[in-house]
Order: C-alpha cells, then sequence, then structure tokens
C-alpha cells in the first residue's frame, strides 16, 4: 500500500510524476505528495486529481518525488500526506512501509531538539537523516546511517534541497522498482509508471540503497558494498495498463479472462502425453515427485483460489492438501517439513503476509513454490521455483482477472503433479483438452453482460446477500460475496450450501437474496434441495445453472445459464458472472469501483 514515484532527469519533473502518479493509485488514495527541487511541496487530502488542481504555475525542476498514502499511521490529513521534511526543510522523503521503533526514535530526535510536523512515521526518516547528516556531509551515506537505525519496513525515496541531481532510494521489505532511461531515471513502487518511460528495470533487494542521478544509477548495500543487480525488461505495455475504453479497469479486467486462460496455458500442455509443464518448475520436478503434502497460502481471492486447489490437488491428484490464510500461518507453529510444498499464490507478489509465511515455511525446510503475476516481484524471487501467470498488470483493487488465471494455473498444476502420481493419461487428456475450451465458454458468459446488468434493478435494493456453493464452487461462494462486499459495500456471506440448515436458513425471508451456484455435477441433488429449502422460506434465489437445465428455472426468481464444462473446471467460469454481478451493483450505486473506500490493492502491511 501507498505508492512512491521519482524523477530525475531533463524533463519537466511534476508532469511526469503527476502522470505517474495517476497509474499508482490503485496502491493508495488517501493524500497525495509531491516534491520538486527547487519548486518546493505541494500536498493534499485525496488522490491525484485533487493535486493536479492545486499545483501552482511555474512549479518547475528536473527531479522530484511524489507519493500516495494509504493511511496506517495518523489520519489521512495533509498534514500526515507525504512527502516529510526535516526541521530544516531540506531532507525530502516519500515512503511506503512502517517504521515500527518510530516512538523511540521520535522520543531520541525529540531530546536533540527536532520538532515534528505530523503524526506520521515517516517523518522520523526525514530527521533521522537529518541528525545523521551532521556527522557525514555526504546524503547518500547519511541515508543509509539513518536507515540502520530503523526496524520495520520501507520502500522509500529521499532528496535533499541542496542536490536537485540526487536521488537515494532504498528497499526493506516493500517493494522498489529503477526504470533506466536515456539520460533519466526513475523510483517507483512498482514498473505501472515507469513503462510509459522505459521498460527497462532494476528491482532493489531487501537492505540495497540506490544512489540515482540523471546519467547513473549506483545500487549498493546498507553498509556501502556494491550491489550488481540484473537489469529487467518488461514485457507489459502501455496499453495494457490503460482502460482500453471501458469505464472501469475493473470491467476491462474481467472482460480479459478470456485471454488471460490463453496466457495461462500457452506453450504449458503437452497433449500427447496429457502434461503440464511448466518452464519454471524444471529445475525442482524432481522434488515435487516427493511431496507428500501441500500447503498453500494466500490473502484475499488468492487464499480462495487456494481453496478451489485443495479440492483440485486432493481429488485429482491425490495429494493432502490444506490452505491457510498468510496472516495465520506466520503466527502459529505450523507442521512443516522436507515432504511438505509450500505453494503461495500472490498477484502482486507483494502481499507482506503471504511472503512472511513462506519464509517461515523455508525455515522450516519446506520446498516453496509461487504463482505470481508480477514478474520480479519479492515473492517471486524469494520462493524456490516458481509459475508466472501472464495475466498483465491488474489495477483495479479488486482481483478479478487474476483470480480466473490463478484457477487456471492451479489447473495445469494439479495435471502435472497428478500424472507424476496417479492421475491416468486418460485424465490428463481430458482436463487439459477442457482447459483450452475455457477462453470460448467465458466469452459466452461475458455475452451475458447486459443481462446481468439488467438484473441488478432487482437486486440493488438488498443490503444482505448469501452466496452458496458446494464442494469446487464453495471457494467462488465466497468469492462472489468478497466481490460484491469489497466493490459495493453490500454485507454478503459465503456459505456451504450444506451449512444453511445449522443458521444462516434463519435468516432468510423476502429480503435476504440467496445467489446459488448449482451445476449438473457430482453436488447438484444437494445443491437443488437446499435451494428448496431457501425457496420454502420466500428468500429470493438467483442460481448460476449449467446451460439447458430447465429445472433450475423452473425453481428459482432469476437463473444464469453457464456453459457446461468439466466440474474440477467450473470455478473458473462461475467466478466471471459474479465478478460482473458485484462491478454492476457497484456502478448502480456510484461508487468508485476501481479503488474501493479503505483497501488498497497490494498490502504490503501486516
Ligand atoms: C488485496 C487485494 C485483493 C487481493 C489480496 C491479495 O486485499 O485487494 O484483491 O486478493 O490483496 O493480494 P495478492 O497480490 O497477494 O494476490
Amino acid at each position: 500500500m501507498c505508492g512512491i514515484f521519482g524523477y530525475i532527469g531533463k524533463k519537466d519533473a511534476a508532469l511526469i510524476l503527476l502522470d505517474g502518479l495517476a497509474t499508482l493509485e490503485y496502491r493508495g488514495y488517501d493524500s497525495s505528495g509531491i516534491y520538486v527541487s527547487g519548486a518546493g511541496n505541494v500536498k493534499t487530502i485525496g488522490a491525484v486529481e485533487n493535486l493536479r488542481k492545486i499545483i501552482p504555475k511555474n512549479f518547475y525542476g528536473t527531479s522530484g518525488i511524489a507519493h500516495l498514502r494509504w493511511a496506517t499511521h495518523g489520519e489521512p490529513t495533509e498534514r500526515n500526506a507525504h512527502p516529510h521534511t526535516d526541521c530544516a526543510k531540506s531532507v525530502w522523503v516519500v515512503h511506503n512501509g512502517i517504521v515500527e521503533n518510530y516512538k523511540e526514535l521520535g522520543e531520541l530526535l525529540s531530546l536533540r531538539g527536532h520538532k515534528f510536523q505530523s503524526s506520521t512515521d515517516t517523518e522520523i526518516l526525514a530527521h533521522l537523516v537529518e541528525e545523521e547528516m551532521k556527522l557525514t556531509k555526504e546524503f547518500p551515506a547519511a541515508v543509509s546511517a539513518a536507515l540502520k537505525k530503523v526496524r520495520g519496513t520501507y520502500g522509500a525515496a529521499f532528496m535533499h534541497g541542496g542536490e536537485p541531481n540526487l536521488i537515494v532510494a532504498a528497499r526493506m521489505g516493500a517493494p522498489v522498482v529503477i526504470g533506466c532511461g536515456t539520460e533519466e531515471n526513475f523510483v517507483a513502487s512498482d514498473a505501472s509508471p515507469i513503462l510509459r518511460h522505459t521498460r527497462h528495470v532494476v528491482y532493489l533487494h531487501d537492505g540495497d540503497v540506490a544512489i540515482m542521478r540523471q546519467n547513473s544509477h549506483h545500487i549498493q548495500t546498507l553498509e556501502g558494498a556494491a550491489a550488481g543487480r540484473a537489469s529487467h525488461t518488461i514485457e507489459w505495455d502501455e496499453a495494457q495498463v490503460q482502460k482500453g475504453g471501458y469505464d472501469h479497469f475493473m470491467l476491462k479486467e474481467i472482460m480479459e479472462a478470456p485471454g488471460v486462460v490463453e496466457n495461462a496455458i500457452r506453450g504449458r500442455i503437452v497433449t500427447s502425453g496429457g502434461l503440464a509443464k511448466f518452464g519454471g518448475l524444471e529445475a525442482v520436478k524432481d522434488k515435487l515427485r516427493d511431496v507428500k503434502r501441500i500447503v498453500i497460502v494466500g490473502c484475499g481471492s488468492a487464499y480462495y483460489a487456494g481453496l478451489v486447489g485443495e479440492y483440485m490437488f486432493e481429488e485429482c491428484a491425490g495429494i493432502s492438501t490444506e490452505v491457510e490464510f498468510g496472516s495465520e500461518f506466520r503466527y502459529r507453529k505450523p507442521v512443516v517439513d522436507d515432504h511438505t510444498l509450500l505453494l503461495a499464490i500472490s498477484q502482486s507478489g507483494e502481499t507482506a503476509d503471504t511472503l512472511e509465511a513462506i519464509r517461515e515455511a523455508k525455515r522450516k525446510g519446506a520446498l516453496a513454490l509461487g504463482i505470481v503475476n508480477t514478474v520480479g516481484s519479492t515473492i517471486a524471487r524469494e520462493c524456490d521455483a516458481g509459475i508466472y501467470n501472464h495475466a498483465g498488470p491488474e489495477i483495479s483493487v479488486a482481483s478479478t482477472k487474476a483470480f480466473v488465471s490463478q484457477l487456471t494455473i492451479l489447473a495445469l498444476v494439479t495435471v502435472f503433479l497428478g500424472r507424476q502420481r496417479n492421475m491416468s493419461l486418460a485424465t490428463g487428456r481430458e482436463i487439459l483438452a477442457e482447459l483450452t475450451q475455457i477462453p470460448v465458454k467465458i466469452d459466452k458468459i461475458l455475452q451475458q453482460k447486459d443481462k446481468i446488468r439488467k438484473l441488478i434493478a432487482r437486486y440493488s435494493s438488498f443490503r444482505d446477500f448469501l452466496y452458496i456453493g458446494r464442494k469446487y464452487n464453495l471457494p467462488i461462494a465466497y468469492e462472489g460475496a468478497l466481490k460484491l462486499k469489497e466493490v459495493s459495500y453490500v454485507h454478503a456471506e459465503g456459505y456451504g450450501a450444506g451449512e444453511m440448515k445449522h443458521g444462516p436458513l434463519a435468516m432468510i425471508d423476502e429480503n435476504f437474496p440467496t445467489v446459488a451456484i448449482v451445476f449438473q455435477d457430482s453436488v447438484y441433488e444437494k445443491m437443488i434441495s437446499n435451494i428448496r429449502e431457501i425457496e420454502a422460506r420466500k428468500g429470493p434465489v438467483l442460481a448460476l445453472a449449467t446451460e439447458g437445465d430447465n429445472d433450475v428455472s423452473a425453481l428459482v426468481r432469476d437463473v444464469l445459464f453457464i456453459p457446461k464444462t468439466l466440474e474440477i473446471l467450473s470455478p473458473i467460469l462461475a467466478v466471471v458472472p459474479l465478478q460482473l454481478f458485484a462491478y454492476f451493483n457497484a456502478v448502480e450505486k456510484g461508487h468508485n469501483v476501481d479503488r474501493p473506500r479503505n483497501l488498497a490493492k497490494s498490502v504490503t502491511v501486516e
């Protein structure tokens, strides 16, 4: 959460920084601010639009740093907006992360006469550097010395009023990317604001400090030793981070689902042998044969994708599997050994809890694999091996296409692991052949977009929803409810249909609708009985049913038909109409769909 962006070159820094911040808005939008050397500092509540309006004329300089805030310490006020500065207003800093020992550092600095303007932990960093500058006149050395005193996480960029041709960036536990252009350099929380200027990037590692000037960047450790970091070329282009004609990124990203599935399976299917293959797993494929147990970790939607993975791995690959929230796994005492595979799922590859779970599992001897969308992200780098989603950048805070991609890859991994064990050639071939049909089937669902939009009129006034499913589609009930909550701010609960009688049924009446996922699969009859129980209590039901299932249409108030597929792959289809349902509900309510209140896309704090 929070986004930082910095520029040093020959052009108008304010223009470049404001444009870049706009692409980072999904990371936070409580407040925003900018410092341009020679011009000064402007900050405001809210996101970039507000900031743009108040930038004075002639706010000109060729280097600067900017920030979008997702508040952790201190209210989202103008005073607490970044950049923060020291007493002399010489040191400027933008920061993503948390200074955990800010209290004790603050007390020490107060004793030395420092006065604080904000109630943020970040401001401490500026004063610490000011203090270190008294000992060393070198700005980069002062930043390193200050950061050595900090406990916590940071992806930060520092400037000094007296040195306009210098930005010092540093990373500890929060992502930092350096963009290397021609006679200009950039620093950001992720590559999205950099892409329109250059595709050549360097990812900082924890403990790295980057000393950036117009024509050079030098990366070293906090101790001052040179750190050789390879440069990467990003494949995403800028158009992929723009809305492409849609009103919102969320809709654009839902509509991208067919292509996302194609990208996830491209080059990974060996039809004749009924095999899945992944370049990223080659080095560990023998170790994977020895895996006796899988623990999947993720947060938010990634966690729900993991729950689908649990059904897939147990039923089709015969491997005992459990799924954990990253935030729980890291604080429990998980039983993990060298026959355990830790499979981390993360779109951003930066989620702090997931990352810590990986570190904990690795410490205990587990093999760690990642299913990650963001190339070069921390999770991608820290896992022993992994698979990239290749879903392209996901900008909307609510995850949609990444979730579809995660399910697709989990199905491929099921075939991969299953074929190493007892899965037959015929089953492997069947799953893979059907996977190749999924993009066309999703397309058919997307063609019902307007039908779903019209349905909203019948459901938008309800304040509570239940989403029910069984087996493979129970996690999709959870995910459908999560989508509605996060973008529509409507209370929704995902529930196992079989559990309705143990409590939730008591809430059902004509004002409490249920979204039921009822496909013609191994739990069809059970689902039908559960729907009858709801109907008998006058609860309105919107069902997702298998194409042509007229029995369901006769039973419920509304139906959306979904093309028939294998049960194991049905969640990939089922989630798409639920994403659209949540989207249109939020649009109807006039919410900021891509940036739901209080949320951020990349949760890099605990
Ligand atoms: C945030 C996002 C969710 C996402 C979750 C996990 O809460 O809003 O959409 O599912 O983080 O993120 P990750 O990047 O690890 O998949």
